[in-house]
């Protein structure tokens, strides 16, 4: 008897995987009839499974399962509202992908109110080896390819945005991501590696004309801003791209190996993915040999005769390395320190090394606002010179502001 039971159940499981819908419970299903009431259908241990998750889907949550399931009368059996692959954008209208554009390299989706950047759903022209990675991890594909349902539980997941778990591995983002995208994680050195693509990218409605990235909580600047609210102190200073002129946008592209076309201010100057510079991770100069990556980047605009509309310095001195990072006040005797880097650029914090000046130590490449003089980005003029004045005394003035008249010496026999 108990046998029978069993044989039945597998047989109804076998159906279910065939797509057809059925209860796997032992209670008996009860048949379909007018007036349906799908309250019932998640409670008294029937489908209750479908709402224990740690996220439920928003009509599973109301318990619209007609919304994507026909009952049949009759029977315990259903069909679906529409073919699986195209159910979702029924309500999430804006991923129809057949909607998507391409402008460039990037998707874009278009709409009313406001445009965004999205990522293609196709696995059209990719090897063989990514898909069979996909279904390694228990994914399913769709003819062969990516839905909305590949990656998403239609109705519950303990993993945020219905996210399916895959199998054997911890993460989503991690192994899918890095299977398309593996140069990606190799370079990227942001804080941040260790934790989500996410955090930075979106993976449907990025900002429009950036590759994907999110858009801050005040739904106009991209999401590092959001962390790095201090740096909007780049706006509208001679270091804001977005007040370029085309002209000089396409001058300085031949000094950077830019990664994309440059879609947002903090890419002037850094990348997150392309960079070999320790720290900071600042572009990589195709003009520049200097391995000290802040003078390497500074310099190639402002110390290259190809560089026609930029302010140039006369020469690049390099002082001798200093021992110390801070000294006290003479006044206040509270310490007075600079922005110290390493030979290679990598920002130094610590006392174990000689210090080397950089442009970022007297220059702030953020900012042009209140609390700084009001040209030339200066960092704060009257604490570096004191510090200067510890070896300098009296005439530390002069040198600091005559700092870029002084002649490299020659190395020494
Ligand atoms: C947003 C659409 C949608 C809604 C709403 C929905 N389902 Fe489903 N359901 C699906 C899809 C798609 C499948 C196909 C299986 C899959 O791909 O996970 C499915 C499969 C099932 C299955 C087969 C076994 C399984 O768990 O995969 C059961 C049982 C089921 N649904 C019950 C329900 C119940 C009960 C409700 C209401 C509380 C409901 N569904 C609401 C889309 C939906
Ligand atoms: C009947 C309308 C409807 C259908 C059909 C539907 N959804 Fe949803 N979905 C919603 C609503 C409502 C929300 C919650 C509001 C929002 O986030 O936009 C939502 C939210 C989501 C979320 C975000 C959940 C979160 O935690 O932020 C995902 C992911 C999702 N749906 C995927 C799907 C997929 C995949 C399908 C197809 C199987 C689908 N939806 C079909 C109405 C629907
Ligand atoms: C390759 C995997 C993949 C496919 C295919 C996919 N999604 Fe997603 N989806 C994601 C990921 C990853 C996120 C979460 C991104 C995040 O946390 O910002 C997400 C988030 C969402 C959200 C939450 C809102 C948002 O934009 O963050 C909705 C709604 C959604 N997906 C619906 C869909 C629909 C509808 C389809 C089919 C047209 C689909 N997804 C196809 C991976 C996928
Ligand atoms: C099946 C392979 C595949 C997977 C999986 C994949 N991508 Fe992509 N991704 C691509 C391709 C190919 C492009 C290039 C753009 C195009 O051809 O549409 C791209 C482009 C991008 C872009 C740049 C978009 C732009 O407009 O410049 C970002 C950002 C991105 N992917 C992030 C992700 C994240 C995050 C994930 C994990 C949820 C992911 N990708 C998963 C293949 C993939
Ligand atoms: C700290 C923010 C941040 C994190 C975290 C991040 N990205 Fe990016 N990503 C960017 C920025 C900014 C760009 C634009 C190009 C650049 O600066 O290198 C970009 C560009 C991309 C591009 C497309 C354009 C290109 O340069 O080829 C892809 C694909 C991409 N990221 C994938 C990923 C993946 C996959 C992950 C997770 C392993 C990830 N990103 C994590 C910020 C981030
Ligand atoms: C979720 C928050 C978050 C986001 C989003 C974010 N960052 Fe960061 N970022 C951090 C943290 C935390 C640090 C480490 C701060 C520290 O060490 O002082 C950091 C450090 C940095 C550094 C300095 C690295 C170094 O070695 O000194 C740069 C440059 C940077 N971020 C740029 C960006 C850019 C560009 C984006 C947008 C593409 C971005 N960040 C997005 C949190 C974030
Ligand atoms: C003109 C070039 C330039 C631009 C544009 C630029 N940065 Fe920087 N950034 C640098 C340099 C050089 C350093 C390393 C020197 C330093 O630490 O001050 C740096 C360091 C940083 C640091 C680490 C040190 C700190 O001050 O916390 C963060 C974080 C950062 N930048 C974020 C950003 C963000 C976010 C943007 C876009 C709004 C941006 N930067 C735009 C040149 C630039
Ligand atoms: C991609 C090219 C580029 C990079 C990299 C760059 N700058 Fe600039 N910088 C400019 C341009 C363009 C101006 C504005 C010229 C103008 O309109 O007068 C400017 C202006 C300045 C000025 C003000 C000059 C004046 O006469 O008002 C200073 C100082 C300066 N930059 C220092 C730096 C430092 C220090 C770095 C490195 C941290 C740096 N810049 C990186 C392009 C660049
Ligand atoms: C010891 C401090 C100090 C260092 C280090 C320094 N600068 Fe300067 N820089 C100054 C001062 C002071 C001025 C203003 C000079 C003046 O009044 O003519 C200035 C002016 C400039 C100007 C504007 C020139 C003009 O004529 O408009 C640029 C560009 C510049 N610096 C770039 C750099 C670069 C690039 C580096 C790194 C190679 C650097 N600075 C390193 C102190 C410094
Ligand atoms: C630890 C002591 C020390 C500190 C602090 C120091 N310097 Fe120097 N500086 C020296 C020494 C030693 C030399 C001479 C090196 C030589 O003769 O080659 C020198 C040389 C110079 C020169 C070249 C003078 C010439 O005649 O060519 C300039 C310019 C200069 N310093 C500027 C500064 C500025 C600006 C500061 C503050 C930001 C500063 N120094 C801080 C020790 C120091």
């Amino acid at each position: 008897m108990a046998l029978t039971l069993y044989k039945i159940l597998f047989f109804l499981y076998f159906l279910g995987t065939m797509g057809l819908s059925f209860s796997l419970q032992a209670k008996v299903p009860p048949k379909n009839k007018e007036p349906m009431n799908y309250d019932t259908c998640t409670s008294k241990g029937c489908h209750s499974n479908l709402k224990q998750k740690k996220y439920t889907h928003n009509p599973i949550e109301a318990n619209g399962c007609n919304l994507c399931h026909n009952p049949i009368m009759g029977k315990h059996k259903f069909e679906f509202t529409s073919p699986p692959q195209e159910m979702c954008i029924v309500c999430h209208d804006s991923l129809d992908k057949s909607k998507f554009k391409k402008v460039g390299n990037s998707m874009v989706i278009e709409e009313e109110s406001q445009s965004f950047s999205t990522h293609r759903i196709s696995l059209k022209d990719f090897p063989p080896h990514i898909k069979r990675k996909i279904l390694s991890w228990g994914l399913t594909l769709y003819d062969q390819d990516l839905t909305c349902l590949t990656c998403h539980n239609p109705h519950s997941s303990d993993k945020p945005r219905l996210i399916r778990p895959l199998k054997n591995q911890e993460d989503f983002e991690k192994p899918l991501c890095v299977t398309c995208h593996e140069e990606k994680t190799k370079t990227q050195n942001h804080p941040l590696k260790e934790d989500t693509c996410f955090q930075c990218h979106n993976f449907h409605q990025g900002m429009i004309q950036t590759p994907l990235l999110r858009i801050a909580k005040n739904r106009r600047d991209p999401i590092c801003l959001q962390c790095h609210k201090e740096k909007t102190s780049i706006f509208n200073t001679k270091h804001d791209y977005f007040l370029w002129t085309d002209e000089r946008k396409k001058e300085v592209s031949g000094f950077f190996d830019y990664p994309t076309p440059t879609t947002i201010r903090c890419e002037l100057c850094h990348t997150i993915h392309h960079t070999k510079a320790q720290g900071s991770f600042l572009l990589t100069s195709k003009v520049s040999q200097e391995p000290h990556k802040v003078i390497a980047l500074c310099t190639s605009c402002h110390h290259n005769e190809k560089a026609k509309s930029i302010p140039q310095i006369k020469y690049i001195f390099k002082h001798v390395p200093i021992l110390f990072s801070s000294i006290p006040d003479p006044k206040t005797r509270k310490e007075i320190t600079l922005k110290f880097f390493s030979t290679t650029g990598k920002r130094m914090r610590g006392t174990e090394e000689p210090f080397e000046f950089s442009c970022a130590t007297c220059h702030n490449p953020h900012a042009w606002g209140k609390d700084y003089m009001r040209s030339f980005f200066l960092t704060n003029s009257t604490e570096t010179m004191k510090f200067c004045s510890s070896c300098h005394g009296k005439e530390a003035k002069t040198l600091y502001s005559t700092f870029h008249d002084h002649k490299p010496k020659e190395p020494h026999e």
